[in-house]
């Protein structure tokens, strides 16, 4: 593995959950692996989980941590290629990432997509200057259009508590106040797509996410068939992709409430947090023993570990 930006960059997939789950047993067996090694982690949004855990996940390691708040602690960047840099953009990506590779022997990097342009956010400029330009290898802590780091947490999470080998996940839209972006609920499809689990996706009439991360064929309009003999329901809210960042509907009829989980099989709840109580879903799913909240977030420190060992 070159860089963990996708599903599509881990050459093995059942030997990375496998690593995964021999980290999960035993998170300190390997603490020099990392010796003299550096992990930089460049934040251009907002981060609890993922700040946190990678940084655990290399202490774990033996890893040195270095985080930065791009833009807040250090300079704004430009990315066009052949700028006149006479704005606000004090630093080129060019120079910017180079610098930092040559600082570090792994890079993280959090840039959500800006809803400018949707080509802009989909051809994944920011991350892909970073793994032209830092000559080091590159983990996606979530860019415009994936969350990796998440999506593996979460099929670790779905191996541990699957209850048959294939199970059906259905992947649920939710009401939001906020314009949120596709990244989680594109990422957490091409992953279990990957992992081959019997994938539905439900969501109002406007919301189909883009056709690489979800063909017409896995979608189901109708959430009572959709939810009908699931085994985990991951409920996440994201904005139009067709209609780009534009919020169609805050309909609170598909709010993850008991009555839309009494509709499975006594399916798991999901959700990549943060989560709206009584927005989302409901305090009575999430606080229920179906919860898996907190064992998603949990698995988010071995998803990171088993990343960085392999990149290492
Ligand atoms: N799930 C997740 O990525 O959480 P943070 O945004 O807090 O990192």
């Amino acid at each position: 593995m070159q860089h963990f930006t996708s599903v599509s960059d881990v050459d093995d997939l059942p030997a990375l959950l496998a690593s995964a789950s021999e980290i999960a047993h035993a998170p300190h067996a390997w603490p020099d692996l990392g010796h003299q090694k550096t992990l930089c982690c460049l934040f251009f949004n907002p981060s609890l989980r993922t700040r946190l855990s990678t940084q655990k996940a290399a202490y774990n390691l033996g890893i040195h941590v270095m985080v930065m708040n791009v833009g807040i602690d250090g300079w704004q960047l430009e990315f066009e290629d052949g700028s006149v840099m006479n704005g606000n953009k004090a630093e080129h990506v060019r120079e910017a990432a180079a610098v930092i590779g040559s600082y570090c022997d792994v890079l993280g990097v959090r840039a959500f997509a800006e809803f400018q342009d949707r080509e802009k956010d989909y051809a994944e400029e920011i991350m892909h200057a970073f793994k032209r330009y830092a000559g080091v290898p590159i983990i996606s802590l979530e860019s415009a259009t994936r969350h990796p780091c998440q999506s593996l947490a979460d099929i670790i999470t779905i191996e541990a508590y699957k209850r048959k080998k294939r199970p059906k996940v259905v992947l649920s839209w939710a009401p939001h106040p906020k314009v949120l972006p596709q990244a989680v609920a594109n990422s957490f499809a091409e992953w279990a797509i990957a992992a081959d689990y019997d994938l539905v996706v439900t969501h109002p009439q406007g919301y189909e996410l883009a056709g690489q991360f979800v063909p017409d064929s896995l979608i189901e309009y109708d959430p009572e068939k959709a939810f009908a003999n699931a085994d985990f329901v991951y409920a996440k809210n994201w904005s139009s992709f067709h209609e780009y960042g534009k919020i169609l509907s805050q309909d609170p009829a598909w709010q993850i409430t008991p009555e839309r989980m009494a509709l499975t099989d006594n399916a798991y709840f999901m959700h990549c947090l943060p989560v709206r109580r009584n927005v989302i879903v409901a305090d009575a799913v999430i606080d229920s023993p179906a919860s898996l909240v907190l064992a998603q977030a949990a698995n988010r420190v071995v998803a990171a570990q088993a990343i960085l060992k392999e990149l290492i």
